[in-house]
Order: C-alpha cells, then structure tokens, then sequence
C-alpha cells in the first residue's frame, strides 16, 4: 500500500503515512499555460493505493479525477478529508444539480472505499453506495478538556455534533436557532447573556457569518469558534477577528494556518480496520 498524497491534502498525508508507516508516491501537479491541469503519479502500488485529497476547490476537484484516472482503479481507497460540493444535497429549486451525487458517481466509479470526516449530511452522504464518515467531534472537544467554557451550536443542525464535542470536554452545551437568508446572509434568532467565554463550534466555517452573528446574539464575556472545516472563504479569517472572535481553530481536513488540530490518527485507525 502506498499513500497518494492529493496537492490539497499534503501534510495529512504524510501524517497518515507516518502513523500507518507507508510509503509516499512520487507525484508531479502542474497547471499548463492555458489553465488546464496535469497529473503524473511515480511508484504506483500494485498492492492498492490510498489517495488522500480534499476538495476545497473547482481545481482540487480536478485534480483528484485526474489522480483517480492515473491509477486506473487499481485497488484505490480514496480518502477525502473534506467532502466540498456536500451543501448542495438536493434540488432547493427545480432544475437544480445535486451536485454531490454527481460527485459521488465519478468518485465511487474508481474507487472500492471512500472515506471522508463529518460530511455535511445524511443527504450527501446517501449517494454514496460505500462511504465511511468519521467523527472529528472528539478531537475538537479533548482540545477543549477541562476549560470553563460553554460550548455553543450555532443552529440546529449542528446539535449532534456539537454536544459530542461538549460531552468530549466535559463542558456546559447550548443550542442557537438560525434563520439563512442566503449563502451569505444569517440571522440567529433569540437574544442571550452567556457570561462565560463560549465556544462556538461548526461543521464548516466558510464566510463567517453563522459564527460572526452567533457571537452577536450571544453577548458573550469572549468568544473562540472552532470547527471541523476551515473553508475560510476570501477574508472570512478577518471577518472574524474583526468581530471580536479572539481566536479560530480547526482540524487539518483543509490545510490552513488555524488547522492545528489533526484527523490524521482518526483516519489512519479507520484504514486500519480493513487492511
Ligand atoms: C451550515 O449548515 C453549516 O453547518 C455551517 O453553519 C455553514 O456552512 C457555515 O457557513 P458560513 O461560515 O458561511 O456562515
């Protein structure tokens, strides 16, 4: 077995390859003047290949096809840390793609097992036919062991998740109501008097703005969000801060400056169970 490290998901893979002591593929990324993208993968495993790349972008996507259609099939796990195109999981109007479906189609064409952590959904997840979704709740939570704070769901559909990552803690939980208005505009409905500091804790963060408008509501003595996903869309990061966010943390799902939490233990135990 051999690890395939994506362009998106380098250092995770190296992380997973160390913990699973796999070797790493030689693997060559280029864009052409023309914009298009070539792949070249050295040392292809005959014994089964696992391909870790996150899409967190058009390009990401690209390049993970173009990853899949080089080892031809041959015995390939694909692990996507970060399952993009996830929020789209069904027609919110006639005419709509879905587009995670059409993902899963191209993805489950060349792969026998996928693997991803904390999909968006029960939706998107249900288009795969042979997906296993890990839970990075723990890791968030054991970060926050022991601290006395309140860790705080921006919305409903978040509950779950974030009352694991509480029980992990061991901390006081609370639930937000959330109101989209579109991908951009949020309203939390309620006002409260948190006088503790919170945690405000999410799948994705990716414009900011369900954690920005949490933190609002909340008046809160001071305020950390962490989350799974650090999409951190164009200056989300700012955004924050500049709302009085004293800190944002994430796991390494998507390679960012605040991803100092790591999936890469929960993902190596998963390919464990089935070598
Ligand atoms: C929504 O259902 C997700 O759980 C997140 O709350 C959402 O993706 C965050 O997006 P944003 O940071 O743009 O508000």
């Amino acid at each position: 077995m051999k690890i395939i490290p994506g362009p998106a998901s380098p250092l995770l893979s190296s992380r997973v390859a160390r913990i699973l002591g796999l070797k790493i593929a030689q693997t060559t990324y280029k864009q052409f003047p023309d914009g298009e993208l070539y792949v070249k993968i050295d040392g292809i495993d005959r014994d089964g290949n696992i391909v870790v790349q996150s899409l967190n972008s058009n390009q990401d996507l690209v390049y993970l096809i173009l990853i899949l259609e080089a080892l031809e099939g041959r015995d390939v796990v694909t692990v996507i840390p970060y399952m993009g195109y996830a929020r789209q999981d069904k027609k919110f109007n006639e005419g709509e793609a879905i587009s995670i479906r059409a993902i899963a189609k191209i993805i489950e064409s060349y792969s026998y097992r996928v693997l991803t952590v904390n999909i968006h959904s029960d939706d998107a997840k249900s288009y795969f036919k042979n997906i296993e979704n890990i839970d990075a709740m723990g890791v968030i939570g054991e970060y926050y062991k022991g601290e006395d704070i309140v860790m705080i769901s921006p919305d409903e559909g978040s509950y779950e998740r974030v009352k694991r990552a509480s029980e992990f803690a061991r901390c006081e939980f609370y639930c937000l109501k959330k109101k989209r208005h579109d991908a951009e505009r949020v309203e939390i409905i309620g006002d409260f008097d948190i006088r503790k500091k919170v945690v405000i804790v999410d799948d994705i963060i990716s414009t900011g703005g369900t954690i920005i408008e949490a933190y609002r509501a909340l008046n809160a003595k001071e305020a950390e969000a962490a989350c799974v996903h650090a999409v951190l869309a164009g200056n989300a990061l700012n955004r924050l801060y500049s709302a009085g966010i004293l800190r944002v943390i994430s796991t390494d799902t998507i390679e960012k400056q605040v991803s100092v939490l790591s999936v890469a233990e929960l993902i190596a135990e998963k390919l464990k169970e089935k070598r």
